[in-house]
Formats: C-alpha cells, structure tokens, sequence
C-alpha cells in the first residue's frame, strides 16, 4: 500500500501539465505534485502512475516517491480559479501524489548528455511500458543535481482502455523514434539483460499491490480489484522478454549487427 495522506493545502496549479496537476501540502508537511481523480483523463493515468513508478522505482531507475492524498473537496471553495475549484471539487476522496523535487528543472536534450547505459535503461523501461509519453517535444524527465528522474507515466499501457484486446496491443512494437533519449546511443539490449530478468511475476504481483482498490472497482468483465491487478501484470510479463528486439525508430550503433 502506498502511504496515505490528507491535503492540508493547496498551493499553486502546475501551468504546463495538460492535466493540471497541482502543487498541495500534506498532513505530514510534505509538499506534492498531485494528480487529480476528477482530472478529465480519469483515474486509469493515476493506476498507470502507480503501476509504472513502482516499477521502475524497484528496476533501479529514479521516480519520485508516490503516496495517496485524501481530499476534501471543501478545499476547493476559497479558490479564486474557477477551473482549479471544479478540479478540486470533483476530486474529493483519494488521489495521487507524488514528491515535490525541489529544485528540479526540465530536462533538455540539447543542453544536457546522458550516458548510452542510463539512456538505454529509461527506453527500455518506457518500451516495456509503452510510454507515449516521452518525446523530445515533452520529455517527462526532470534534472536535479546532475541526476534524472522520471515524471508522468499517465500514457502509458494503452491495453489497459480496452482489457479484451490487451493481448494483440501489448504485442507491438515500441517506436523509440521520437524519445527525448534516441539520440544518445541508448544500449537497449544491456538494459534488456540486466533488468528483464527482474520483471517477474513475484515483482509485478508487489508493483500491482500497490494500486487502491477503488480505483480498480468496477472495471467490466472484472470481478475483483485482485483480478484487475492480475491483468495488468500480465502484458508486462509478457513484453519483458521480447520488447527490446521490437524496439524501432533507433539509430544502429556501430558493432552492433
Ligand atoms: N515530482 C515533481 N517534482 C517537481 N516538478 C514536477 C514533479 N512532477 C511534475 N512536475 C512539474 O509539473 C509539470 C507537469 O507534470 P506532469 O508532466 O506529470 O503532468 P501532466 O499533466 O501529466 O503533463 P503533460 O502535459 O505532460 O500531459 C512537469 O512538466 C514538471 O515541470
Ligand atoms: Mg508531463
């Protein structure tokens, strides 16, 4: 179970995030990034959030620590902004929070170099994922004291909007073309052999765990929260072994065939 909290305040919308995500203080006097329940992509960006930044957190890769936040939508009467208050008013109960990086900036692909192995690792990540959601446009990756880390898995496993044909969608192919890290030589097939071997179904049934139950409530053809977790397990089960040979859009590095 992820640590559950209650806001105390909200300070300020995060103005670039298409979702509106906003910056709020918690009972433990921690500032977080929340994501909302009633934001208009709905509560499977927030299950995606969890089942992605528990995963990649266990595969060694750097995402800000994730936790509930329970809130009352009262909250949301003092604020000026009418676009933020009806956020914040249909959002009451539990959403997604995650650790402020203070201090953090964009990362920026001109300005900054990542190492083919560390670059490797984040796309192999994102293939296993199927993040559509890391391009050179909008990278999702924040610097910190010469350290990356990776923010918003909400467009991620597009099998998860249509459960019957999950199989035949998780079987694709992953473009790499337009990743923020194509360009610096990422080694997918070292990332592969050092982190597929970990994606099994022990971690994914402890990655999965950490998803509420009532954001896996009422999902057709499931009947149980458990079930709905067995089913995101799956896909990912099955791309760890394959994904990175149907990894495209990657320029062919010399010595490799
Ligand atoms: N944990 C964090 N620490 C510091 N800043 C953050 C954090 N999470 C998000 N941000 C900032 O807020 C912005 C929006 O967050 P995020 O990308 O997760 O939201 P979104 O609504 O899903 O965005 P998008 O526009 O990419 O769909 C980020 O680009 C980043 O600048
Ligand atoms: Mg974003």
């Amino acid at each position: 179970m992820l640590t559950e909290l209650t806001v105390t305040r909200y300070i300020t919308p995060l103005r670039e995030g298409g979702s509106l995500p906003g910056l709020v203080e918690a009972d433990d006097l921690g500032t977080y990034v929340m994501k909302f329940t009633g934001a208009g992509q709905g509560r499977k960006t927030l299950v995606a959030e969890v089942v992605c930044g528990e995963l990649a957190r266990r595969l060694g890769l750097r995402v800000p620590g994730l936790v509930t936040l329970g809130l009352d939508p009262v909250l949301g009467l003092g604020e000026p902004d009418q676009e933020v208050q009806e956020l914040l008013k249909a959002s009451g109960g539990l959403n997604l929070g995650m650790a402020f990086l203070s201090g953090a900036i964009g990362f920026d692909p001109l300005a900054f170099r990542v190492e083919p192995k560390e670059a490797g690792r984040i796309v192999w990540f994102d293939a296993l994922v199927g993040n559509v959601d890391r391009s050179w446009r909008n990278p999702n990756l924040l610097m910190r004291q010469g350290d990356l880390w990776l923010i918003d898995h909400g467009a991620t496993m597009i099998w998860h909007h249509n459960w019957p044909g999950a199989e035949t969608s998780a079987a694709r192919p992953y473009d790499a073309s337009d990743h923020a890290l194509a360009p610096f030589a990422p080694d997918v097939k070292g990332a592969a052999a050092d982190l597929a071997p970990l994606v099994t179904e022990e971690l994914l049934a402890e990655v999965t765990a950490h998803i509420p139950d009532e954001w896996l409530t009422g999902e057709p053809g499931f009947e149980t929260p458990d079930e709905l977790r067995r089913a995101y397990a799956r896909p990912l089960l099955a791309r760890a072994a394959v994904i990175h040979e149907r990894i495209q859009g990657l320029q062919t590095r010399q010595g490799d065939k």
